[in-house]
This record gives C-alpha cells, structure tokens and sequence, in this order.
C-alpha cells in the first residue's frame, strides 16, 4: 500500500498530511527531519495510548528524543481547561524548552487539547498531530483549529495553530470500536455534500466495503477528505469565509451535543443529525432537490448513524440557546451552511426562527 502525501498550503507553516499504514514506529525519524528539539511530550488518552504509546515513546527514544508520557481522561469532559493546566504543569516538571514538541496522540479531543496546549505553553511549541481515529484523520488533525470546551459551550475557547505535520497510520483504525469509526464517517459524507460529488456517488457505492474497513477503498477516501480540507484551509485558515462550510451542520450537531451534555452522541453522530436536519433546512431555503435530501439521509442510515433525536420543549429551547451561542453566529443571528446540490454549499445563511423551528419539531422520533 502506498504512502499517500498531502500538502497544507500556508506560506512558511505549510506541512504534510502523511497516511498509509505502519507509520507510528517511523514517528521518531520524521520528528527529527523537521529538525526538532529533543525533549518532547506525548500527550494522549487512555483509549489511545493503551494501544499506540508504546510505540511512539519507543520510535521516539530510537531518534535521540527525550519524551514524557501524559495521559488524559478518555472523552470530551477532558477537553477542558483544567486538563489544560495540569498538562502545563507536567510540561514543565519535564522542563520542556521552546524548541521542544508536542505529539498529540488519539482522536479529536486529544488532538483539540493538545493543539491548544502547544499553541499556549511558552507562547507556541512545535506539534505533531497523530490522529488515531478516522474522524480526527479526516478532519479535526489538520487545519490548525485547536481548544477547549467550556460549560458554556464547544470549543469556545481555543487557537488557530498549524501542526508541523500531520500522520495518518492506517493501522491505528483496526482498534477503532464500530461506534466511533461509523462517527467518522459523518465528516467523510460531509466533503462529499459540500465539495464533491463524486467523492458522494463513490461513498454510496463503495459503502459496504468501508464499513468493513477494507484499506484499498479506505485510503484514498481519507486522501481526498484531507485534500478538501487542505484546500479549504490554504484559501481561508481562520474562517473568515469558505472554511466555514467545513461547518455544515455543526451549528444543530453542537447544539445537540451541548443540550444532551457532552457524552450522549458522539461527535459524529451529533453532526449526522445536523446535516440531516441542515440538508431539509436547504431544501426549503435554496431548493436542494428532495431526492438528495432522501439520498443523504438514507447514506447516514446507511452508515448505522442517527439522523433523528428526541428533543421535549425544554431541550428545544436549550438547543436554541446553544446555537446563539455557537461561534458560527454573526450579531448575534443564526448562520447556517447550505447545500444547493449535492456537492455545491453556500455559506453564511440566514435562516428564519420558523424554519429553524419547523426543522427542530421534525428532529423528533427515534434515534435511529
Ligand atoms: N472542523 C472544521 C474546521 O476545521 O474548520
């Protein structure tokens, strides 16, 4: 199987995106041809680093590097400022100096905390980002979006701060448990909704081989999921425009994750929610066509994900606040990505209090 290679254009931060499988144990001689210094941190969660640590600390130690091994609590509660400090205070026990890196080792959450630990501690450390899960391989790893929850809301505050390289080992994914590698591939659907309809037309006819995780099909699927993101990400780091379709529908999908508390949906399966409920909101607002509503609903169900949740009158009114709250809104009013076709979004959308409304009553039903 190839290496595959993909280039995140940005001036002097521009990095690779390197995906194919056994790339862990070369992590040691790829941290030293970026020229690095030789105390570093792991920093990890406990799913991940039960599997991978080891061998990263070791390919780590073979390249001359000195690292200390942090290991955070599985899950999104650890994305948080209070495991931002302790990791602070771990970082400097070990006396890492401004030369010295970070690896972010694990999925999102470790890729968000960790991202944010090395945008902040002494004002910027270099950091490798080792995505574990598809999800953070397809999406959350590369980019630069970094941060920590608050009680008030995801990701509310963070950092725009590029890794020096991004590994995609292949292997990682054959521990995934089924849930969270299917959560991934709401963000693998969504380039295909809002970048590229082949990528679409590919996913609904080669779906029963990626569900069994057959690498021929799943690596240049993740390959074109990165070059999206690259490329969206070279036109536009800080979203003030285009990178905001990376958002379509983030806006329901966090709301849904803030309202139930962090724990209930997976990430992935907030935002197959969303997008569903975003892909009617675009059939009423900029007249997607009703069979690519049917087809993206039906690609979600089909990938086992929930398109639907149980929402009482309170939660709707908690899901609305939470979605004001959203970084996505401008003075104050609820934006929204829409899709015109499958393959063709349009961001920055005003959306009636109605419509949004209609579209919250119609989430209800099972959750599956
Ligand atoms: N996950 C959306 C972004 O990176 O902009």
């Amino acid at each position: 199987m190839p290496v595959r290679f993909v280039s995140v254009q940005l001036g002097r931060r521009s990095y690779l995106i390197k995906i194919g499988p056994s790339l862990l144990p070369a992590l040691g001689s790829d941290g030293a041809r970026l020229k690095l210094g030789e105390r570093c941190a792991i920093i990890t969660d406990k799913n991940a680093g039960k599997h991978f640590a080891k061998t990263v600390f070791d390919s780590l130690v073979r390249a001359g590097f000195s690292p200390l091994l942090i290991t955070v609590a599985a899950g999104e509660t650890a994305k948080s400022l209070r495991t931002v400090e302790n990791c602070y205070n771990q970082l400097a026990a070990h006396r890492l100096e401004r030369k010295s890196f970070i690896v972010a080792l694990g999925g999102g959450v470790v890729g968000d905390l960790a991202g944010f630990v090395a945008a902040t501690y002494l004002r910027g450390l270099p950091f490798i980002q080792v995505p574990t899960t598809l999800l953070a391989q397809v999406d959350s790893s590369v980019g630069g979006k970094t941060g920590v929850n608050l009680r008030a809301g995801k990701n509310l505050v963070g950092a725009f701060y590029q890794p020096r390289l991004v590994l995609c080992d292949l292997n990682t994914l054959k521990t995934l448990p089924d849930r969270e590698f299917r959560a991934g591939l709401a963000e693998v659907i969504k380039y295909g909704i809002i970048f590229d309809s082949s990528l679409f037309e590919k996913l609904e006819r080669d779906l029963p081989k990626i569900l069994k995780r057959d690498e021929k099909v799943l690596a240049p699927v993740i390959a074109r999921c990165c070059e999206i993101k690259a490329e969206v990400v070279s036109q536009d780091e800080t979203e003030s425009g285009l990178r905001s379709i990376l958002n379509f529908g983030h806006t329901i999908g966090h709301a849904i994750e803030n309202s139930y508390g962090y724990g209930k949906f997976l990430h992935g399966e907030a935002i197959s929610i969303g997008q569903v409920a975003a892909a009617k909101l675009s059939e009423k607002i900029l007249g997607l066509p009703r069979e690519n509503v049917i087809r993206i609903e039906n690609l979600f169900r089909r990938c086992f994900l929930p398109v639907r949740c149980k929402l009482g009158a309170s939660q709707q009114k908690k899901l609305f606040d939470a979605m004001r709250l959203d970084k996505k809104t401008m003075d104050g009013e609820i934006r929204f990505v829409l899709a015109r076709q499958i393959g063709k979004v349009e961001f920055g959308q005003r959306v009636p209090a109605e419509a949004i409304e209609t579209c919250l009553e119609q989430l209800e039903g099972s959750t599956c």
